[in-house]
């Protein structure tokens, strides 16, 4: 029988990883600390949990509208209004299951199969197995430290084959790099000027330290922006996201969604009309992520990790290891059985040079953090010389 050549995509590496590391901790009986996480350490805030008890009893929590609950649509455009000071009318903004599937609607929404789409590696892996997946051919521009490991106008100029579109992260997974708002609206102004549509992910939005994150909705009408309740607001586990769509493509999602998800969760909805109201313990949330991310940027140089990214939103930490490994995926394996701490190689990541990678993610407690710092040390004092450079 024939197998679609779209959906031989490769699996998301991490959670093998972390499976595997799931299985050696039972075995052993380990005690570890994990800077695996890809998601907030805690929950939504108790007055959402008592909110929607309520409504568990007591509505049928069926379906909602397809393109989400038109109260949670207008809440996102006066969060617009708000935080950005950009209008933007809700009939633009389509309530989806995690950005995920907005990805996944922006793709078939915005695309047609052939078509190339560029992006930086080091990125979220998903962009580029979703795009093979949709018969995109993804473009790699290629992320290093010159380039805070954003894209810039001189990579797409450099180009020898147009693109149709550009996937830009800022605060990014998993370098936790910004794109300054200058640089965004250059690159915003060359895209519109040669017809390329740009998809801005801005998940990680909330949680930018000692920098800036400006929204794509600011600087074009054509832009796509993607967005999710799955970080800043802790709501990882209730699958709720969100896109902004360019007017000509709003009549695509209206009907791509209805047909492929019939409505997003419901439940989720109603939670995340109230975490609006939560703003304190989110930001106090990032407070939290604020500190733990200077006592790892202290630590982590005088323990071994001399080259890191600037870490500059979200919660990662990006760290270049080749001068402690030449197999970043060896290195997380001995790192867990050696100091106890979880990581995440580089390779899921970064097709090329993932290999010299890996990433520490700050978004558990401040003891989580401290403990894993010590076991970090007490490891890497002791590790032999000769065990630096895997073979
Ligand atoms: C950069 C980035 N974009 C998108 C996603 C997808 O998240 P969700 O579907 O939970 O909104 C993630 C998840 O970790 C991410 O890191």
């Amino acid at each position: 029988m024939k197998v679609s050549k779209r959906g031989s995509v490769s699996p998301f590496l991490v959670m093998e990883a972390l499976s595997r590391a799931n299985a050696y901790i039972a075995e052993h009986n380990a005690e570890v600390v994990h800077l695996s996480l890809g998601q907030p350490g805690k929950g939504v805030p108790a007055r959402v949990a008592e909110k929607l008890r309520d409504l568990v009893m007591n509505d049928k929590l069926g379906y909602t509208e397809g393109s989400g609950m038109l109260e949670l649509r207008k809440r996102i455009a006066q969060h617009y209004r708000e935080t950005y000071g950009v209008d933007v009318s809700w009939e633009r903004i389509f309530i989806t299951v995690g950005s995920s599937s907005a990805f996944f609607l922006s793709l078939i929404a915005a695309f047609d199969a052939g078509d190339r789409v560029a992006l930086v590696q080091p990125c979220y892996p998903a962009y580029r197995n979703m795009l093979i997946a949709h018969d995109l051919e993804p473009v790699l521009l290629r992320g290093t430290f010159e380039n805070n490991f954003q894209p810039t106008v001189a990579m797409l100029e450099a180009l020898d084959t147009p693109i149709d579109g550009l996937i830009i992260a800022s605060p990014s997974n998993p370098t936790g790099t910004v794109l300054p708002e200058k640089e965004m609206r250059a690159i915003v102004k060359y895209c519109e000027a040669n017809n390329i549509r740009i998809i801005s992910d801005e998940i990680y939005h909330g949680m930018p330290y000692n920098a800036k994150t400006a929204t794509a909705l600011s600087m074009s009408d054509s832009a796509i922006v993607v967005n999710s309740f799955s970080k800043y607001f802790l709501m990882a586990g209730w699958r709720l996201g969100w896109v902004v769509a360019p007017a000509d493509l709003a009549r695509s999602y209206e009907s791509l969604v209805q047909h492929f998800f019939v409505s997003p969760p419901a439940l989720a909805q109603h939670a995340a009309l109230e975490v609006f109201n939560c703003k304190d313990e989110l930001d106090s949330t990032v407070a939290e992520y604020a500190q733990n991310r200077a006592i790892m940027l202290e630590a982590l140089p005088k323990i071994g990790f001399s080259h890191i990214c600037p870490a500059e939103g979200a919660f990662y930490i990006y760290a270049n290891v080749s001068d402690l490994t030449d197999n970043s995926a060896d290195f997380c394996e001995e790192m867990l059985r050696g100091a106890g701490v979880v990581g995440v190689s580089g390779h899921d990541f970064d097709t090329e040079q993932g290999d010299a990678y890996v990433r520490l993610s700050y978004s558990g407690t401040r003891a989580d953090i401290e403990n894993a710092m010590a076991r970090l040390k007490g490891w890497l004092d002791t590790r032999q010389p000769k065990a630096r450079k895997a073979s």
